[in-house]
């Protein structure tokens, strides 16, 4: 019997629109298996590539009880990055293919990832910002279409907003501080605040993903309005530590219930998404060599499961 192609595409819409989850073993149009493995995927790999620009920190920091902090953080990082891995494994790609195409630059990873951490307050920055956009967007995934993602974005949102409080805190401590240390964390605000912002993705009228991410409900809210949320929940915020947000047009819309802002450097940010911002390649390089580096491990791993595989053959036939 010939499938029903439309039958099977219209069945599958009414189950979306019904607010059920797609489970990898369910019927999907050959497209939203294609973009949950490169949304997914990406996540993943910004999860991993996130690890270095913290990982830079962790002999540096300035306390024991901040090095212990910033280790569990980037050891979660690691955590957040194996289950999305395993979430796309669901559709198909395996592990080695979806490290290849981080490696070849096929796959992206979050820009945000491309800007240098130059003092210990951008650890402060990142943990309020970076993890702050994160979880407004992957609050938001926890309801997304897709079962084994929606299912990883529950732990992961938990940990994430442990890293939000624990970078807010960081820059409560420094603002509280010296005069230098204030310096510092409004330095990194300086730094931290536009790349943030761009992390939501380009504005919706620039997004080739995002209409039909919100009809098979992978979005449930555009770029732009998850972008607003963040900007309206951060600036209080920024204003309990006394910091200012590099942004002379930034102001509270009194008639939308919003803060305008000024105009986002699309051209940075096209830039860093090509490959050209200021860690790119250190980034990837890095990623690369520890690939490299870690095959005899990998090799070790496959090789004591197969022995331990035919072990246990071993002991069935005897
Ligand atoms: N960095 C790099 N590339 C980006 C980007 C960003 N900040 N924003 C968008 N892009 C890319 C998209 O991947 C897409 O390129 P592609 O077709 O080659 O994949 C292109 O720009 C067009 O953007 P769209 O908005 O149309 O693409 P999407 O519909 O995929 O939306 C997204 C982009 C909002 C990032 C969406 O992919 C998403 O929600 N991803 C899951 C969340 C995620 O990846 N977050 C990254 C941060 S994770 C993190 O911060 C870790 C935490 O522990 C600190």
């Amino acid at each position: 019997m010939e499938l029903d192609i439309n039958k099977l595409e219209n069945d599958f819409q009414a189950r979306i629109d019904a607010g059920e989850n797609i489970e990898p073993k369910s019927w999907m149009p050959e497209k939203y298996r294609k973009t949950h493995i490169r949304q997914i995927s990406q996540h993943g790999h910004s999860e991993i590539v996130g690890m270095l620009p913290e990982g830079n920190w962790i002999t540096r920091a300035p306390s024991l009880r901040r090095k212990v902090g910033l280790l569990a953080k980037v050891q979660d990082e690691a955590g957040h990055g194996l289950y999305l891995y395993s979430a796309a494994e669901t559709l198909g790609i395996s592990r080695d293919e979806l490290f290849h195409q981080l490696h070849t630059g096929k796959a992206k990873y979050s820009s945000i990832f491309n800007y240098p951490t130059l003092s210990w307050a951008d650890i402060g920055a990142i943990g309020w910002l970076v993890d702050g956009a994160a979880i407004i967007n992957q609050v938001m995934l926890t309801r997304t279409s897709y079962g084994p993602y929606a299912r990883a974005m529950v732990r992961i949102c938990k940990e994430e907003s442990f890293h939000q409080r624990q970078g807010y805190e960081m820059m409560l401590t420094l603002c509280a501080g010296t005069p230098a240390q204030k310096e510092m964390a409004q330095d990194a605000l300086n730094r931290f605040w536009w790349p943030s912002i761009m992390m939501f993705g380009p504005r919706d009228e620039e997004s080739p993903h995002t209409e039909q991410a919100m009809k098979w409900k992978i979005k449930l809210k555009t770029n732009d309005e998850l972008r607003q949320q963040f900007i309206d929940i951060t600036v209080p915020q920024a204003e309990i530590l006394g910091l200012t947000i590099p942004d002379p047009d930034l102001k509270w819309n009194e008639e939308t219930g919003h803060y305008d802002h000024g105009p986002i450097d699309w051209d940075e940010f096209w830039q860093v998404v090509k490959g050209n911002g200021r860690c790119n390649k250190e980034r990837l390089g890095a990623r690369v060599k520890a690939w490299d580096d870690g095959e005899w491990v990998r090799d070790a791993a496959m090789a004591f499961a197969e022995k331990k595989e035919k072990s246990k053959e071993a002991k069935k036939a005897s």
